[in-house]
């Protein structure tokens, strides 16, 4: 009796202890290695802390790269990226999908503008689908990048495309094939990012250059996570009326260019696709 008792114990503890043990690593499972290579920057990007961590960084003499081992044909893929901190002005990370080996490029883009200390970094999107760009939209965030790490998510799935930051919708580009807009559906996808010198244009139009003396800049990645089960609900996922909401919210203050009213720019009229963006 006593033996048996002890025995179920001993089990029922064992039991737990697995339990919290694959929680802990389900919890922990992203790893760069088996996931990324680094593709350029000789050294300057680095995965660290068993694989946890990856470090990109830039100098005088050169950025940095990395890019996902796999191609995704659709899926919600999420990243926490910490952004360059401190007087970041000139400097680009980019953190995108894309498909460049066919013969049409298929694209979807964030580019994290620096800036002076205190002085707001701009998120830049952009969608290419079959060679064509020219998307631009451009925002500020609500909290500082550099500060902590934050998530940022591409969903795209056969219906649409949906940026997110924190799960706050930032944009959503819809399939409007039916409009004769291309979409993104052909071509599996690798992810890339890669931290650069852009201060020709990023900063102020080019105004701010890149201060040397900060090198080297470094920006932080964790956390990856590419759902790529199509029973896991990103297939069919839409904006659901508290999505929309937000997305309004962030489009109604913290959005600063939008290639959809720039008509400017677009003379003859604005692309098909903004009359449903
Ligand atoms: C940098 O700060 C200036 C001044 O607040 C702002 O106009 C600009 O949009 C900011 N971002 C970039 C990338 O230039």
């Amino acid at each position: 009796m006593t033996s048996l008792s002890c025995y179920s114990k001993l089990s029922v503890s064992l039991l737990i202890s697995v339990w919290v043990s694959s929680l802990i690593f389900a919890a922990s499972a992203s790893n760069f290695y088996p996931d990324f290579d680094i593709t350029w920057g000789d050294g300057r990007a680095q995965i660290l802390n068993n694989g946890e961590l990856l470090t990109l960084s830039l100098d005088k003499t050169s950025g940095s790269g990395f890019q996902s081992k796999n191609q995704y044909l659709f899926g919600k893929i999420d990243m926490q990226i910490k952004l360059v901190p401190g007087n970041s002005a000139g400097t680009v990370t980019a953190y995108y999908v894309i498909a460049s080996e066919g013969s049409a490029w298929d694209e979807i883009d964030f580019e994290f503008l620096g800036n002076l200390s205190g002085d707001p970094y701009i998120v830049h999107t952009n969608v290419f689908s079959q060679g064509k760009g020219d998307r631009e939209q451009q925002f500020y965030l609500w909290f500082d990048p550099t500060a902590d790490f934050h998530t940022y998510s591409i969903l795209w799935n056969p219906q649409r495309i949906i940026f997110s930051v924190d799960g706050t919708p930032i944009r959503e580009f819809k399939n409007l094939e039916s409009k004769g807009v291309p979409f993104l559906k052909n071509q599996p996808m690798r992810l890339q990012s890669s931290l650069w010198n852009a201060d020709d244009w990023a900063t102020r139009g080019g105004l701010v250059k890149t201060d040397w003396s900060q090198a080297p800049f470094t920006a932080s990645y964790r956390n990856f996570n590419a759902d790529t089960n199509s029973n896991n609900g990103w297939l069919w996922e839409e904006l659901d009326t508290t999505g929309q909401d937000r997305l309004k919210w962030v489009q109604k203050n913290y959005m600063i260019y939008n290639y959809c009213s720039d008509s400017k720019r677009f003379p003859q009229g604005v692309p098909p696709e903004c009359a449903a963006q």
